[in-house]
């Protein structure tokens, strides 16, 4: 059992990364051989300031350390630093149909109206993601429900490639959708997810934010003029309600019902305090150690280095290997 998961070192991490993804990794590096990645090679399929690149490659790293994530157990990396991603990525887009990749909603909400002039490396992207997780032979992939359609192509990707070459290479990887608030939206639009991407800085909470920058960012969320309902089953119609409470719901884990116990019948004046009281105990602790990590740049350098030393461990047989089964000499 080996698990692989990543996130994109685009702009800072959030509380969607943090609730939605690291969160749930920290309990299962326990169980589980794990090695999480700062994947910097998926996140120039958008344009990014190189400056800036570099910067947030390692506040990702800071924000796994910060949130628990043990150097020592769990393997660290940046993808750039494994050169077998780029590799198994060729090997298995040669393997792939267009028609798989023209049902990604990833791809078609990035691009837009773009279609046409957007890199070949965005619409390849869940190529690139199927390798970093096949490079490992990677049994379990613990992601946010938005990735899960990225997950079914990397098992159809792993089929297609064990048919071909009539054996088992690849186990198909299982996706892992764990916890509350897997899809943590937009304050400033319950319908949207919250990304690193949206222009406004006011629809996210970044783990580095400081107490008064969280109370004024949900005082300013967007919420709707009625008061909280008693049922959850009256959320999904009230999409920023649904939103604010499953992010109370995760900060306490527990049930959306059991806030809705304490909270339903009343306004959002009465609901946003408390949720400012419980976000900025989660969070400002965890932004405070990312603060640390960051002012010693050679103590997050020395992980990487480390990190990157133990995943080529790995990936370099199993690469050579899925060489070996399509014929191509490795000298
Ligand atoms: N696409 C993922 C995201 O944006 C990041 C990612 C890249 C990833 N490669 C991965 C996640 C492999 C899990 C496994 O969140």
């Amino acid at each position: 059992m080996r698990i692989f998961s990543g996130v994109q070192p685009t702009k800072n991490p959030h509380i969607g990364n943090y609730l939605g993804a690291i969160r749930n990794w920290v309990d299962l590096q326990r169980d589980f051989q794990s090695i999480f990645c700062v994947v910097d090679l998926h996140a120039i399929t958008v344009p990014q300031d190189p400056a800036e690149l570099a910067a947030q490659t390692r506040e990702v790293v800071a924000a796994y350390l910060a949130c628990g994530i043990d150097a020592e157990r769990s393997i660290i990396f940046n993808q750039a630093s494994v050169a077998g991603h780029a590799q198994l990525g060729w090997l298995l887009s040669c393997q792939t149909p267009l028609g798989w990749l023209n049902r990604m909603t990833q791809f078609k909400d990035k691009a837009g109206k773009n279609r046409d002039s957007v890199g070949l490396g965005l619409y390849a992207y869940p190529v690139l993601m199927a390798a970093d997780i096949l490079l490992y032979k990677a049994t379990h992939v613990p992601v946010g429900e938005d990735q899960k359609q990225h997950l079914e192509l990397a098992r159809d990707i792993a089929g297609a490639f064990n048919r071909l070459v009539g054996v088992e290479h690849f186990p198909l990887p299982v996706p892992q959708i764990l916890g509350q608030a897997t899809r943590v939206m937009s304050l400033r639009d319950g319908t949207k997810k919250m990304s690193k991407s949206e222009e406004s800085d006011l629809s996210r909470i970044n783990l580095m934010d400081s107490a008064d920058a969280i109370a004024n960012k949900l005082k300013k969320a967007k919420t709707d003029p009625e008061p909280l309902p008693y049922e959850t089953a009256d959320l999904p119609t009230r999409p920023e309600a649904e939103n604010l409470v499953g992010i109370m719901a995760a900060l306490q884990n527990c049930d959306p019902q059991k806030i809705l116990n304490q909270y339903g019948g009343k306004n959002f004046s009465e609901f946003k305090p408390a949720l400012t009281d419980a976000m900025v105990a989660a969070i400002v602790p965890i932004g405070d150690k990312m603060r640390n990590y960051m002012a010693d740049q050679a103590y997050i350098d020395g992980i990487l280095v480390k990190g990157a030393h133990r995943a080529r461990e790995i990936a370099t047989p199993i690469l050579a290997e899925t060489h070996k089964l399509l014929g191509i000499l490795q000298f």
